[in-house]
């Protein structure tokens, strides 16, 4: 105990004298000598004492001082540069945020926008284009005439509004609104047969959309007739269109072929 105590009060005399009595020019010295003394703490502290050189002993002319205030200095040092770390380590998650998104938004399946576009009089076309849509996680629109379709005007009859339309290539029968298709990349473009051809208000909708860098994918439902005469007809009207081959439908078809149309094949 005594010795300890004794101990204790050589260490504490050694420790506080410098402290208490700056010395400007023997400070390194006294340090040097000292610090062996001194409690286990003090002990790192000659190594920058004894080299002479550290500039916080010099200029500061009390070597104990000089230690705290390095020390000190130090400290802040790791304090800064932590809180430098942690700034930038949630800097940088908050930055990943967007990218999160953006990958969300730029899922390869979302990439290329598609869309599908149809007119249908007696719902065959409709629902093979819900399927399209619904099968591919595409959004829809429906092609709808400003003068609605009545009954007797899709009639077989010589002077039906459907025959007349049909049998003059230059009708483009009013949309009741305009489908804005910018934002798509691809459109599957549906419709019935009507005498031979698609209906002239399919010319309607191609002609009030700009199509540049798009492709059209057609399909269409009818009693017995091919989509080819309707394709080569709107390749015709505009040979800037990009649209492929198609595909005419059974209503009743299977949801593997319409996925196979969709998938390409
Ligand atoms: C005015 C009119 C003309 C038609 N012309 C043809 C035709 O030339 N060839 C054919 O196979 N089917 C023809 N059809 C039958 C439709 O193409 C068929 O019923 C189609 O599935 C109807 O589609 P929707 O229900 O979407 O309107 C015609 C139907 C109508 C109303």
């Amino acid at each position: 105990m005594d010795n300890n105590e004794n101990n204790n009060i050589d260490s504490n005399s050694v420790n506080v004298t410098p402290v208490e009595t700056p010395v400007e020019t023997s400070a390194p010295a006294e340090v040097a000598t000292s610090a062996p003394v001194a409690n286990a703490p003090v002990e790192g502290e000659p190594v920058v004492n004894n080299t002479g050189t550290n500039p916080g002993v010099v200029e500061g002319g009390t070597p104990k001082k000089s230690n705290k205030t390095v020390i000190i200095a130090v400290c802040a040092v790791l304090v800064v540069a932590l809180g430098v770390g942690l700034f930038l380590l949630l800097g940088n998650k908050k930055e990943e945020k967007p990218v999160d998104d953006n990958k969300t938004v730029s899922n390869p399946t979302s990439e290329t926008k598609s869309v599908v576009v149809y007119f249908s009089e007696t719902g065959n076309t409709e629902t093979i284009a819900k399927k399209i849509a619904e099968l591919g996680g595409f959004d829809i629109f429906k092609i709808e005439a400003a003068q609605p379709y009545l009954e007797e005007d899709l009639t077989y009859d010589s002077d039906s509004r459907a025959r007349v339309e049909q049998d003059n290539p230059t009708t483009r029968p009013e949309l009741a609104k305009p489908i804005d298709i910018s934002k798509y990349d691809t459109v599957y473009l549906g419709y019935p047969i009507w005498f031979g051809s698609a209906p002239r208000i399919i010319f309607t909708f191609l002609e009030s959309n700009n199509f540049e860098g798009k492709t059209i994918i057609p399909f269409c439902t009818s009693g017995s007739t091919g989509i080819n005469v309707s394709v080569n007809e709107f390749r015709k009207s505009n040979p800037k269109l990009n649209i492929s081959n198609g595909k005419r439908f059974l209503v009743d078809v299977d949801d593997s072929v319409i996925e196979q149309f969709i998938n390409g094949r």
